[in-house]
């Protein structure tokens, strides 16, 4: 895959995107957003979708929306998203691509998404911390995802491993809907996955990173508070640093944090620090860290300004153009379904 981005970058529009829950945190920056900018840098065409449809997936309250999306914005201007070359929009400035999901509803069956391991995986937690049942929405946000990537017509979603079952069912979607309504000439392509080194950060309990746990050090955090982060930060009792993910999971992580914003390797990071021990290694990642995030804070804090302005305009454009995509392909579905009178 990578190998056919070199060669004819064109090609490919890219679709991804981020449930508004809060502002980005180093997880992001480490697994997705700095992808997404080497992808943008390349000149594919970047399609990012703040899914505010999927906050209530597993939640009752939005929260304070537009608040979260101004910081999300914030965060990927501020790591080097261009709104003059990637576009942003939100779900629900986008109408036809809700429609979209009707049709797309009925070619698959209650069974697969049921069996949908990262639906599956949801629906425990919501059960068990909120003691709230599936609902519709989170039982069907998979096909809900398949139209955000289906009305783009992405054809490449960079994604984590969790979000593979969903792309599968995006798949699934496109080629049925091609056999059953435009057999002679498919009209949606099936997107293909582009596997992001599956990073998983974790955070200070060594636990995932995830606002939800409220473990998760954000990328606007003060220089002090990034310092603090570290400082709690676990790791074990063996003085020489090594990097074993297996069984030092939380040194490895501290590691591969410091050796990303390094630019070295988590391997000669270890080396470098070996009998040391960890409060070394912890003054090591933090300086790296601030250092790594000094021009994106800089950049946010000057956009933050004017925030609200500055944003407004960057998703006034993204949903402009996201709503002439999608209508664009709801035309053509209804046409293809006949449904044009
Ligand atoms: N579910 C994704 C996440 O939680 C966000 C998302 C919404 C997405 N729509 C998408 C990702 C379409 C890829 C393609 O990270």
């Amino acid at each position: 895959m990578e190998a056919q981005i070199d060669r004819d970058p064109s090609r490919f529009r890219v679709l991804t995107g981020d449930r508004p829950t809060g502002a980005l945190h180093l997880g992001h920056h480490l697994a997705t957003l700095a992808n997404r900018v080497r992808l943008q840098q390349a000149g594919l065409d970047v399609v990012l979708v703040i899914a505010d449809y999927q906050v209530i997936t597993d939640r009752d309250e939005t929260g304070d929306l537009p608040a979260v999306v101004r910081e999300v914005v914030l965060d990927y201007l501020a790591a080097g998203i261009d709104p003059d070359r990637t576009t942003i929009f939100t779900h629900s400035a986008v109408p036809a691509l809700h429609q979209l999901m009707l049709p797309f509803l009925s070619l698959v069956t209650v069974a697969e998404l049921e069996r949908n391991p990262t639906v599956k995986a949801e629906a425990a937690d919501a059960v068990g911390r909120q003691g709230r049942g599936m609902s519709g929405l989170l039982l069907t946000y998979p096909v809900h995802q398949a139209a955000d990537i289906l009305a783009m017509h992405g054809n490449l979603v960079p994604v984590g491993a969790d979000q593979l079952p969903h792309l599968e069912t995006t798949r699934a979607v496109a080629r049925r809907f091609n056999q059953r309504f435009t057999a002679a000439q498919p009209y949606f392509a099936e997107p293909d996955a582009l596997l992001t080194d599956s990073l998983t950060v974790l955070g200070h309990d060594g636990a995932k990173m995830a606002k939800s746990r409220g473990n998760a050090l954000e990328l606007r955090a003060s220089e002090d508070d990034t310092a603090a982060f570290f400082r709690r930060a676990r790791t074990d009792s063996a003085r020489h640093i090594t990097y074993e993910p297996e069984q030092r999971p939380e040194v490895a992580n501290l590691l591969r944090i410091g050796a990303h914003f390094a630019g070295t390797t988590p391997e000669a990071l270890a080396d470098a620090i070996g009998a040391a021990g960890a409060g070394r290694l912890k003054d090591v990642v933090t300086e790296a860290v601030v250092e790594g995030l000094r021009s994106l804070r800089a950049r946010r804090r000057a956009l933050a300004a004017d925030g609200a302005a500055v944003v407004g305009e960057v998703l006034a454009r993204g949903n402009a153009r996201a709503n002439v995509l999608a209508a664009g392909t709801l035309t053509d579905v209804r046409e293809l379904m006949g449904m044009t009178y």
